[in-house]
């Protein structure tokens, strides 16, 4: 795929290029910079790092644990156990290692079309058109067809009582199906279903966790209570490398007992220092950034509401996750590149465009932005 600019600097919701030319960035890196690019108190807590080069993972490093707590403070329900990862595809991983060693089961259930990232186990509970391209992907994940609502909860149940399903996983709102947002009953039941046979609930918070939409992590809104959660992306603000699964203290037993796993690079120094700094930062000003991204969420949707697109999109918009579903794959992406020609960034998955813009973006800068992509649709 060529590269469609060559960057310079990012600062705030901009992209610039080498020749200088300003974009308004609605991508934010894919839900990495949450928190918006240059953030002082990120890049100065970035600036100031003193600490190790690296340390061995068998050792003792006080960063590790003072993350760990800081992430189980925020994460729902009873997730206290963190286990280090690189980034959100080991994250997902290590979850469905977790998961099969606690069940002793080796089966799984995933949502049609889904991306959960790019290893072999990712790739295998992610979209059934990966196995035409690699065949021996992991022996059986099952997959849900959305839409997801109290109708499709027969099928999971009749994949759940042969009780050999390891987890269910899935984003709980999935931004990489352009923003599917369950019914509540189906995520109720699933869960329920869950519990009953024995499954684990595996919730991929990649891209959704740290504020996207609207909460801090998207199964709050369900009141979901996962047995693992995976993170990554804007768990650095873009600052560092990182994923993390957090796990109940009963799975993360038997993973210590009878999983194998060892990360290199998880969780380096330097990626941890400026974690805690970006967890720390969204605490301190949670209701500060929640409440604009109530603001500006409905700001976009009533902009997005009065655009004359083609044919009249779809909507589907949680916080600042927005899909917009034109109905056109091809005008989708005739869209986004006028857009990014005419100093826009956005994306284009099938026939839904994606607004990934930073959870403190302005409306000055958003009405710019949404100015553009009314002069292109
Ligand atoms: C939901 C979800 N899970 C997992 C991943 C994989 O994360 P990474 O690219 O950090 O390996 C992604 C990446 O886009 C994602 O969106």
């Amino acid at each position: 795929m060529p590269a469609e600019i060559e960057v310079a600097k990012v600062q705030g919701s901009f992209v610039f290029d080498t020749e200088n030319k300003q974009y308004i960035d609605f991508i934010m890196g894919w839900c990495v910079g949450n928190f918006g690019w240059g953030n002082p108190a990120l890049t100065e807590k970035a600036k100031q790092f003193n600490g190790p080069d690296y340390v061995y993972p068998g050792y003792a490093y006080p960063p590790w644990d003072e993350l760990a707590g800081l992430l189980a403070s925020i994460a729902p329900g009873k997730l206290k156990t963190c286990f280090r990862a690189t980034g959100g595809s080991e994250a997902v991983d290590i979850a469905l290692q977790a998961a099969m060693v606690h069940t002793g089961r080796q089966k799984f259930v995933s949502l049609e079309g889904s991306y959960h990232g790019n290893t072999i186990g990712a790739l295998s509970v992610g979209s059934s058109e990966y196995r035409e391209a690699c065949r021996n992907l992991l022996a059986r994940c099952y997959k849900i067809k959305p839409p997801l609502g109290a109708t499709s909860l027969d099928r999971v149940e009749k994949l759940l009582q042969r009780e050999d399903v390891a987890a269910f996983i899935m984003e709980p709102i999935s931004i990489n199906l352009g923003v599917l947002i369950p019914e509540r009953q189906f995520m109720t039941g699933l869960a329920k279903l869950c519990k009953k046979y024995g499954t684990l609930l595996i919730m991929d918070e990649v891209a959704t966790g740290f504020g996207r939409t609207g909460t801090l992590f998207a199964c709050e809104q369900f009141n979901l209570e996962p047995d693992i959660l995976c993170m990554a992306k804007a768990i650095t603000g873009g600052l560092g490398g990182m994923g993390a699964a957090i796990m109940t203290p009963a799975i993360a037993r038997s993973m210590e007992d009878r999983g194998n796993f060892y990360s290199t690079y998880g969780w380096h120094p330097r990626s941890v220092n400026v974690a805690i700094a970006t967890v720390q930062y969204l605490i301190e000003n949670q209701i500060r950034l929640l409440d604009n991204v109530a603001a500006m969420s409905g700001y976009f949707d009533e902009r997005l509401a009065h655009m004359a697109f083609k044919e009249t999109p779809e909507l589907r918009i949680a916080g600042l996750a927005i899909g917009v579903d034109v109905h056109d794959k091809a005008y989708a992406s005739r869209v986004q590149a006028k857009c990014r020609r005419a100093g826009l960034l956005l994306t284009a998955e099938g026939s839904t465009l994606l607004i990934l813009p930073a959870l403190d973006i302005d409306q000055r800068i958003a009405g710019q932005g949404l100015d553009i992509l009314e002069s292109c649709v």
